[in-house]
């Protein structure tokens, strides 16, 4: 670099960028630069979605309401700091396979597929139903993204993605969704859900 102080460093990345986003540098890994190209792509994704989740949880968790208050109130911070460590998990696999990961909250909000939420409050039902919807969203590209890792011989990435963030998000909605019984709306079918929450397109 020719920047001789703070003052004459152009910041926007076009000078300082040593590797675009949507890139593989070549890493020892007796796996295919296509494959690696591949799979980062793919957890990056996760990785949008996943931070969207987390702070999903976190804006839930401060705004919640009503007489079910208090435990919603912790169970949401729970998961938040369970969706915040396999943040870390996603980005730290997109970096070993060479990737860059996603990291800031304008490049998430561009690239995230989770339904945008209103910054005021809603009522807790409707908080449970959006994270279900989150989850559901992350739990389908979890799976086809792992299935992609196995078919192309991405052994790692396949286990990240069944052990850590399968697992971890279909037993969270098991703890989500039981908060919803007795509020007559749970065996509503996919359909319904969708429409209590003004899905997207
Ligand atoms: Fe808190």
């Amino acid at each position: 670099m020719k920047h001789t102080s703070s003052q004459t460093i152009d910041l926007t990345g076009r000078e300082t960028e040593i590797q675009p986003y949507g890139t593989v540098v070549n890493r020892p890994l007796s796996l295919d630069h296509k494959v690696r190209l591949a799979s980062a792509n793919g957890l990056n994704q996760i990785l949008a979605d996943t931070m969207t989740l987390r702070d999903m949880y976190k804006k839930h968790h401060w705004q919640v309401s009503g007489p079910t208050f208090y435990p919603l109130h912790l169970l949401f911070d729970k998961h938040y700091g369970e969706q915040a460590a396999l943040v870390d998990t996603l980005a730290e696999r997109i970096q070993t396979l060479g990737g860059v990961a996603i990291a800031m909250a304008h490049d998430v909000a561009e690239t995230t597929r989770v339904a945008r939420v209103p910054r005021g409050r809603e009522d807790a039902t409707i908080q449970l139903f959006r994270l279900l919807q989150a989850h559901e969203l992350i739990i389908g590209e979890a799976r086809d993204a792992a299935h992609a890792a196995a078919a192309s011989g991405d052994d790692g990435t396949n286990d990240l993605l069944v052990s850590d963030i399968l697992r971890r998000n279909e037993l969270q909605v098991w703890f989500v969704s039981e908060q919803l019984a007795g509020a007559g709306l749970a065996d509503r079918d996919e359909e319904a859900v969708g429409s209590v929450v003004n899905t997207h397109a």
